[in-house]
């Protein structure tokens, strides 16, 4: 296996990952990424192999698993407890319990809300340049999020500061300073929830966190500090990838001059696709590997892990003649942006409906819509977003 030698933090590379992406690939489905230490699936084929292999997954194989730093204690709580972080068969009962609240015809019943959501957003846009992902990529999802579980929309800045903090601790850019933040968001977040579920317990109301409460006070089905984590993961996971798909997607959208046709009701979930597929806001997760095994080649050993390469197989011209280029007319190939296997995004149809909504009544409100400076990756690495969308209407 070819060793591959990249910074995630390096400027070029946090701007434009895809020639990194490319020339790794030529090697190889999996190349070992010694910035990481750990080989990476860079094909389509690869990476969805492994996303569906249960000889390799997301918990920790239990003789590694070490207590972690007392620091973290309050997020490594949280992650303890998290349906991303388990396994079958704590996963398939957390897993269930959410999926629930998930069906097509719940997600599909908030569709006349996220509509007058987008429009009341654009009624306040101001006349001069402003960040477009602050005034409406960021509210759509967060404001969603909070109406589905059940928890006051005044929350919704609180619940931004809180998971930044959070999921920061996946960012390669790291430091102790970004564990200490965690640390507190997740105690307060924890707090807060805590505080909210005995509130609301005595308050039922036809929402996500009232199902959940119920199961719960059943008994063995949720354990208080699952409902926490679980409500965490929902909030968090709720807004942070489909606010940069959003803000991806309206930079691709208007950087390639695409014509409003692309965003018809005819159109519109291949536009929606081909956003997700050219310019994801995920671009790698890990998996543990439970038992001695070879694939692709490469002998792998129990306790090593791998990198599953979200943006890498999206690029693959196996799947996709010319890859690179933003071509909204393609027909749909699953990409990886969601992921794959058991712990394929649950939140994938919410996020699509509020992709094929926001888009649209977007372009449509605002027909002489264009950037006011050029917009700029954050050094957020695997997260693929922007820090700012400056635009005009
Ligand atoms: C465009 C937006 C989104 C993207 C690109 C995305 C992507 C992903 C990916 C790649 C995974 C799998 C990670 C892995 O296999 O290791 C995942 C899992 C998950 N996502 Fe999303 N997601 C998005 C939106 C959402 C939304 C809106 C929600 C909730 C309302 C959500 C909730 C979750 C949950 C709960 C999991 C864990 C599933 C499990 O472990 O079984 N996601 N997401």
């Amino acid at each position: 296996m070819k060793t591959v030698h990249q910074s995630p933090t390096e400027p070029e590379f946090v701007q434009n990952p895809y020639p990194f992406y490319r020339a790794a690939r030529d090697h190889g489905d999996l190349v070992y990424w010694r910035d990481y230490d750990m080989p990476a699936a860079m094909s389509h084929a690869a990476v969805q192999a492994l996303l569906r292999d249960r000889r390799f997954g997301r918990e920790v194989p239990p003789e590694m698993a070490t207590k972690g730093p007392d620091h973290l204690a309050p997020w490594l709580t949280v992650e303890a407890h998290s349906l991303l972080e388990a396994e079958p068969p704590r996963h398939t009962r957390l897993r269930a319990l959410v999926l629930r609240a998930f069906t097509s015809r719940a997600i599909g019943a908030l569709a006349p809300d996220i509509e007058r959501l987008c429009h009341d957003l654009i009624d306040a846009f101001p006349d001069a340049p402003f960040d477009l992902l602050d005034a409406y990529c960021t509210q759509v999802p967060v404001i969603t999020i909070c109406r589905l579980l059940g928890v006051p929309e005044n929350m919704a800045p609180q619940l931004l500061q809180w998971s930044h903090a959070m999921v920061a601790m996946y960012q390669a850019s790291r430091t102790r300073e970004t564990e200490d933040q965690a640390a507190q968001a997740s105690a307060e977040f924890s707090a807060f929830l805590n505080d909210y579920v005995s509130h609301r317990r005595s308050e039922p109301k036809d929402d996500l966190i009232t199902r959940l409460i119920t199961a719960e006070e059943d008994g063995e089905k949720l354990s208080r500090d699952e409902l926490i984590a679980t409500c965490i993961l929902l909030l968090n996971a709720g807004h942070e990838a489909t606010v940069h798909s959003l803000g991806n997607g309206v930079k691709t959208l208007l950087e390639s001059g695409t014509s409003p046709d692309a965003l018809g009701p005819d159109t519109i979930d291949m536009t929606v696709e081909e956003i997700l597929r050219f310019d994801p806001p995920l671009h790698m997760f890990t998996r543990y590997v439970y038992e001695d095994v070879e694939v692709f080649g490469h002998r792998f050993a129990r306790g090593d892990q791998v990198a599953l390469m979200l943006g890498a197989a999206n690029r693959d011209p196996d799947v996709w003649s010319d890859p690179d280029k933003f071509d909204p007319t393609r027909s749909i190939q699953a990409n990886t942006s969601f992921g794959g296997g058991l712990h394929f995004c649950v939140g994938a149809p919410l996020a699509r409906l509020e992709m094929r909504i926001a888009l649209p009544v977007l372009f449509d409100r605002c027909p002489g819509l264009r950037l006011a400076e050029s917009p700029e990756y954050a050094n957020t690495y695997h997260f693929h977003g922007l820090t700012r969308l400056m635009v005009q209407t």
